[in-house]
């Protein structure tokens, strides 16, 4: 379980906060995704979790461990169970795909003869066949395929937790919808804990979880089956694409009732 607790960012001390409060259990064994507008601190969100970056204030909780307060060896230990897909997962364009997924083991002088199996029964189970690929570079790949092997390069050291941050940007629908299967599937098959930040509102249909992340905190959290019918006004109109700025309140009459207008 990941649990974030009041958790504040600012990147200097008079600079604005990008976070300020956020607070979110996030289940294990489940999908979660994390939307919210461009800008508003989703990356910065999953580099906390990651250690990345650290917050300003508050806690970070993975498996009960405090992650704020870890250094050397017991920090290792907890972000090995975390794998993390960077917005625009970039591969090293100097290296073929073997090695550009076997990197964290090879950098960790397992000899390649021990990472050559690893590395092909995670190239299948993003579904590309090792033959054709593991000695193309990355300029050979289409994008779709790019974000395979990338998903691959995550899985490489067997994480419990994998943070996907905009796994279907610059994907046209298609490939768009055979990523979003495909993580659905690694999924169930590994039983991952899976946080999935996505402007993609497809996405739905892949999740268990829906948080939204608005003015700077977690306004919302629930089941991403019912979420089309949520009256909660900052999900209603961010999920219908209506404008930001002051929330709507001439769009529905029970949400109008639920804010007492
Ligand atoms: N290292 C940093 N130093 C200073 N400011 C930063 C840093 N990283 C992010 N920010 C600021 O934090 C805010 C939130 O950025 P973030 O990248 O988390 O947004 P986002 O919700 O992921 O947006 P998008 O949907 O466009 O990816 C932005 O105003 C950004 O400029
Ligand atoms: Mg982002």
């Amino acid at each position: 379980m990941i649990q974030l607790n009041n958790v504040k960012k600012r990147f200097s001390d008079t600079g604005p906060w990008i976070t300020d409060g956020v607070s979110l259990i996030i289940p294990d064994g489940q999908m979660t995704c994390i939307i919210g507008k461009s800008g508003e601190g989703k990356s910065v969100l999953l580099k906390q979790i990651i250690g990345l970056i650290k917050p300003t204030e508050g806690s970070i909780l993975i498996d009960g461990v405090d992650i704020t307060a870890l250094s050397g060896k017991a920090a290792e230990e907890v972000f090995h169970k975390v794998g993390y897909v960077f917005q625009f997962a970039a591969l090293l364009d100097s290296l073929n795909v073997f090695e550009n997924i076997g990197l964290p083991l090879l950098e960790n002088g397992i000899p390649e003869d021990e990472v050559l199996p690893i590395v092909k029964e995670k190239l299948e189970l993003v579904d590309l066949a090792p033959a054709d690929t593991l000695y193309k570079y990355p300029s050979e790949l289409s994008g779709g395929m790019r974000k395979r092997v990338g998903l691959a390069r995550t899985l490489v050291t067997n994480p419990k937790i994998v943070l996907y941050d905009e796994p279907t940007t610059g994907l046209d629908p298609i490939t768009t919808r055979i990523v979003h299967e495909l993580i659905t599937s690694m999924q169930k098959r590994l039983n991952l804990t899976s946080v999935v930040i996505s402007h993609d509102l497809e996405i739905f249909k892949y999740v268990d979880n829906v948080a939204l992340l608005y003015d700077r905190k977690i306004q919302y959290f629930g089941s991403a089956k019912t979420i089309w019918e949520c009256d909660n006004p900052y999900v209603y109109q961010f999920i219908r694409g209506l404008t930001t700025g002051p929330i709507q309140t001439d769009m529905d009459p029970q949400i109008k009732k639920s804010l007492s207008l």
